[in-house]
């Protein structure tokens, strides 16, 4: 028997915001797989921890936070490796990640790999982005407002460029490039209709407006919404 393997966005942080077709997937599960640092515990294993018992093969994989310490391409190389052999032996994957998988998902580089070999299917997860807009109560884009999505690690021109060119923006992974994308956003005058949103979803969630944001307490899960017009619905 052939075995199967599915990624499954877990959302963004909150356990309630997991789909039911997401939480049946991995009760169905022989193996759960998952990201995880070095030491310590996996963000997204976490999320659906109260629905998890000892039955299932638990397989972490673990690789540095910070993407240029080693080669973390040898890393899904390994779990590829891994995965392969629980799917030769007929048993069913579930692959956690957080958010939704197809958004900057770290489950994009097993699909890369797995796909050519096995049906590899998707199932959606509550994406930070909606997540943060909900908890800053405020629209990531209404009528016909073009909505930018942008890693803040892009060098400042880039995003100048591109935010130039939208109504709203929604800047991820801005952890410890805060301060500089901070200055950028002040330089062009957006500073007052953007705000940080810390942990979205989780029990110590942040919303703050930019000037009063301390660079060295801005934690990895953090995303900066913005929306020119202030209140996109109004
Ligand atoms: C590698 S991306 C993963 C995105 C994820 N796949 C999703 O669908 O939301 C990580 C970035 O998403 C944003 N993020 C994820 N979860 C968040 C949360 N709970 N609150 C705020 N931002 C979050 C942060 O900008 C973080 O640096």
């Amino acid at each position: 028997m052939s075995g199967w393997i599915i990624g499954v966005g877990v959302g963004p942080g909150d356990p309630e915001l997991l789909t039911l077709k997401g939480l049946r997937i991995i009760r169905q599960a022989d193996v759960l797989a998952f990201p995880a640092p070095l030491e310590g515990p996996s963000f997204a294993r976490s999320i659906v921890a109260s629905h998890l018992d000892d039955t299932r093969i638990e397989l972490p994989i673990r690789m540095p936070m910070q993407a240029d310490r080693f080669p973390v391409q040898a890393v899904y190389d390994r779990a590829v490796t891994e995965i392969g052999a629980h799917l030769e032996a007929g048993r069913g994957v579930a692959v956690l990640c957080q958010g939704d998988p197809f958004l900057y998902g770290s489950f994009l580089y097993l699909f890369a790999r797995l796909s050519a070999d096995w049906p590899v299917e998707v199932v959606p997860g509550v994406s930070s982005l909606t997540a943060c807009a909900a908890a800053a109560g405020s629209a990531l884009a209404a009528r016909n407002d073009v909505l930018s999505v942008m890693p803040a690690p892009l060098a400042d021109g880039d995003l100048e460029a591109r935010l130039s060119a939208c109504d709203s923006a929604a800047l991820v992974k801005v952890g410890r490039h805060f301060s500089r994308v901070r200055s950028l956003l002040l330089r062009l005058g957006l500073g007052d209709c953007a705000r940080l949103v810390v942990h979205a979803g989780l029990p110590d969630e942040r919303v703050l407006p930019l000037d009063g944001v301390d660079p060295g307490e801005v934690p990895y899960f953090s995303t900066i919404l913005l929306h020119k017009r202030g209140r996109a619905w109004l």
